[in-house]
């Protein structure tokens, strides 16, 4: 048996791969287009695994995503290629527009002429996981209710707009033509190999660096977090137990402002890897401009996937963000190639000796 993932060598899909071969026989066709956002030295630890294929590629490429699916001939796709990072969208949407819409309408064109191909046995069994986002549903008010899966879309980012088209294409694809999807809407996740673009490893990165840690507006904009290797488990249980075109909110029931959440990092680190001049960490906060669009609050409400599919989260956020600090300061080396661009060389050379 055989599943494609798409996007494996990012921040989520590579720690849902090195998990899903830690658990199962089961062989991960991993197709990624390698990006900035995209880091093979991830998967490094795969080197030689007999159940691991690597594929430099695009969602967008239709020849090479019917080619691979012919060859591979999987019992599901789990999709997590995408441009993620809200403040590229708000620089160059472009990107956006054309892997998350267009790539995933590719992608789902390919996966339906595949899957109508295949015996009825098999065409029941497929499963077509699209890894989506909250911020789909726009921003919350303070005393709002978190999202629930019945919420309208309100997206305000050219990233959450896109999020927000391939989840209706998605869901087009389902009830036009039958294909067996299913969508999960996550909040924002942390833990190991975060590209350090993001609030929680930027303010690690850049606080072990003595530089400036850049909170926007009046950090007080309020996101839901969860461990990144529950969201995984979350996808895992989807994918087996998930009902046909239904989508399902996945969260950590973990509301944070922002400025707690690098508080809580600078006091990790305080206690971890202490300044060496004795002051906190903390003294680096520096408040800048505000992100344009910036959505206020995001909440989740993830009872339906807990009280139908029987998931909880194993890691609170105290366990969770402190596993997190630890592992960077554990992989400087990670942290430093990713930064320089060191990785992208590892990578060629990696290419010229073929699949890790
Ligand atoms: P990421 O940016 O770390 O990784 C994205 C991966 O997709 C990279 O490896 C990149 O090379 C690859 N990719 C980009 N364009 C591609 C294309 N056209 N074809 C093939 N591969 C391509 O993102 P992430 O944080 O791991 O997010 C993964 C998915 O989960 C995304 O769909 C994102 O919208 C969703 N999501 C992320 C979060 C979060 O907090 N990070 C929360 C909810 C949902
Ligand atoms: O909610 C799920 C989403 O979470 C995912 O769909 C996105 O792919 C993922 O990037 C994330 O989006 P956010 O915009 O919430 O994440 P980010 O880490 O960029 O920012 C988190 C919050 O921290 C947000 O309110 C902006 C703020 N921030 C971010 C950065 C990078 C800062 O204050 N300073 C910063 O330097």
């Amino acid at each position: 048996m055989t599943i494609l993932v798409t996007g494996g060598a990012g921040f989520i899909g590579a720690n849902f791969v090195l998990d899903w071969l830690a658990a199962s026989s089961e062989t991960v066709v991993n197709l990624d287009k390698l990006t900035y956002a995209g880091n093979l030295e991830t998967l490094a630890s795969l080197q030689g695994h007999p159940h691991h294929v690597f594929v430099h590629g695009d969602i967008g490429d239709s020849a090479l995503m019917t080619r691979l699916l012919a060859e591979h001939q999987p019992r599901a796709v789990v999709n997590f290629a995408a441009e993620s990072h809200v403040d590229r969208s708000i620089h160059g949407p472009g990107e956006f527009i054309e892997t998350n819409i267009v790539g995933t309408f590719r992608l789902l064109d390919a996966v339906r002429g595949y899957w109508s191909g295949l015996p009825s046995d098999r065409q029941t069994a497929f499963r077509f996981l699209h890894v989506s986002t909250d911020e789909v549903y726009g921003s919350l008010s303070k005393d709002d209710p978190a999202f629930a899966e019945t919420n309208r879309y309100e997206p305000n980012s050219p990233y959450s707009a896109s999020k927000a088209a391939s989840d209706h294409l998605v869901r087009a694809w389902h009830h036009t033509y039958g294909l067996p999807v299913l969508t999960t809407n996550c909040s924002n996740n942390y833990g190991p190999y975060h590209f350090p673009e993001k609030l929680i490893p930027l303010m690690i990165v850049n606080a072990l660096a003595g530089k400036p840690l850049p909170v926007y507006g009046d950090g007080m904009q309020v996101r839901d977090w969860l461990y990144v290797k529950d969201h995984c488990s979350a996808i895992r249980r989807v994918l087996e137990a998930g009902r046909l075109g239904e989508t399902y909110n996945v969260g950590g029931w973990n509301e944070k402002p922002n400025i707690e959440i690098v508080n809580t990092v600078c006091q990790l680190l305080d206690e971890l890897r202490p300044r060496a001049d004795g002051s906190r960490y903390s003294g680096q906060i520096t408040y800048v401009t505000d992100r344009p669009g910036h959505d206020r609050r995001y909440a989740i409400d993830a009872r339906k996937l807990e009280q139908e599919l029987g998931w909880k989260p194993a890691e609170t956020f105290e366990s969770g963000i402190r596993k997190t600090v630890e592992w960077y300061l554990a992989h400087p080396q990670w942290v430093s190639n990713v930064q320089s661009g060191a990785y992208r060389e590892w990578v060629q050379k990696q290419y010229a000796a073929g699949n890790p």
